[in-house]
């Protein structure tokens, strides 16, 4: 019989303890012992709650408790959870968190704790939520060369823009649909602007490479200055707008970013809708592999945590088997890499884009404005070519 504690029972905690209940036969069978919740630790009560009388406010109660192994952190931020994880750790006991700021942040340090203390540390629920994406990456694509990740990260974007495209609607509207489905936070800032995406392709990238990249160095742009035009320009051109955190490792660089792209019908993350996520990982042998499922939600995340669990009980006396070292790395600048953009300028103003390489216009979407389709270019060619930066309405990468 495996011991457990949860740190903080909110949505995904409570999650944790569901699934538990829930599919215990099942886990039981799969972890080849039970495994059960013996403490959980929250500032709040919850009477009624079946596992009311396990709440503890004092997290001693649990790191000094013996019998408990196995510490799930599901509490997010990184204050408090940092200082207990890693006193989880020290203390001998292995941890699955759901929390990616806590692994973008303090990945490198973590997981060289628990190597040191021969416990685990796992986190397949910070990315992807249900997705088993992280476990894949460091176990089973072990024979190729990862040559790039590319994802729908982000289920709150992700609605926004399909609702934007299915309605015509516009960002501030729909934002405010998502907020009160519940998708969308009161301040949706993280999510919106594109910072949840970062952290996770940061993870992500790390665990492909075996080295941190550090989420910082990221260019990232979300998706606050998407308009209902940019959506009808990306129709006409038969393309769908997604938020996309992505990298490629070629030779010895690394880049990573995030931006809204517009993408073909051809590229798989194209039929990506509303809250759902999708990874592409492409590599040199294999090429690409796609992972799709449900990147947030109470039981879908809780169910990757959970899945944590199990292998920590199947793999006790195995060294955790995660690459992860900071090499200092340093994530090329986006702008280095070429790509197509699509660009909006007024018809007036046409005369500005003159210098560029342009494969298709169109004229008919938006009145007294031309849509462009440039060539193959990186950012830092493009904007150099532009006798007149400010006249651009939008500019938005494209497939
Ligand atoms: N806010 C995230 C999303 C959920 O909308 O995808 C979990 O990372």
């Amino acid at each position: 019989m495996s011991k457990v504690a949860i740190l903080g029972y909110g949505t995904i905690g409570s999650g944790v303890a569901h699934v538990l209940e829930e599919n215990e036969s099942i886990v039981t069978k799969n972890a080849g012992e039970k495994i059960e919740v013996k403490r959980i630790l929250d500032l709040r009560d919850f009477p009624g709650d079946p596992n009311e009388a396990k709440v503890t406010h004092e997290y001693s109660d649990i790191l000094e408790d013996d019998e408990i192994d196995i510490v799930v952190e599901t509490m997010g931020g990184t204050k408090p959870a940092y200082e207990f994880v890693k006193n989880a750790l020290l203390a001998g006991k292995s941890v699955c968190t759901s929390n990616k700021a806590l692994v973008a942040d303090h990945g490198t340090e973590l997981i060289a704790v628990a190597k040191e203390k021969g416990v685990k540390f796992y986190f397949e629920a910070s990315v992807g939520g249900g997705i088993p994406i992280l476990r894949p990456l460091t176990t089973c694509l072990v024979a190729d060369k990862i040559i790039s990740i590319r994802g729908v990260l982000n289920g709150t974007t992700n609605f926004i823009l399909t609702k934007m495209t299915a309605e015509g609607a516009d960002y501030d509207e729909v934002l405010k649909e998502a907020q009160s489905l519940g998708y969308a936070e009161a301040d949706p800032t993280a999510d919106v602007e594109g910072h949840d995406t970062c952290r996770k392709i940061a993870i992500l990238t790390s665990l492909a490479t075996g080295t941190f990249i550090d989420y910082n160095q990221i260019d990232t742009v979300g998706i606050s200055k998407i308009t209902a035009d940019d959506i009808s320009y990306a129709k006409r051109l038969g393309r769908q707008i997604r938020l996309i955190g992505m990298s490629y490792m070629e030779d010895d660089k690394i880049y990573a970013f995030v931006a809204p792209y517009m993408l073909s019908g051809e590229d798989p993350l194209y039929s990506v809708n509303g809250v759902f996520n999708a990874i592409t990982v492409r590599g040199n042998m294999l090429d690409d592999v796609m992972f799709y499922g449900q990147g947030a939600g109470k039981d879908a995340t809780a169910s990757a945590v959970v899945t944590d669990i199990v292998e920590v009980v199947k793999n006790r006396g195995r060294s955790l088997n995660i690459r992860w070292e900071d090499a200092g790395v340093k994530v090329s600048p986006v702008s280095e890499m070429s790509d197509r953009f699509f660009l909006r300028v007024k018809k007036e103003d046409e005369s500005v884009i003159d210098g560029l390489d342009i494969l298709e216009k169109v004229d008919d979407v938006i009145s007294g404005e031309i849509g462009a389709v440039t060539g193959r270019m990186t950012e830092k060619e493009l904007l150099n070519k532009l006798s007149d930066r400010s006249k651009i309405v939008s500019l938005i990468r494209y497939q």
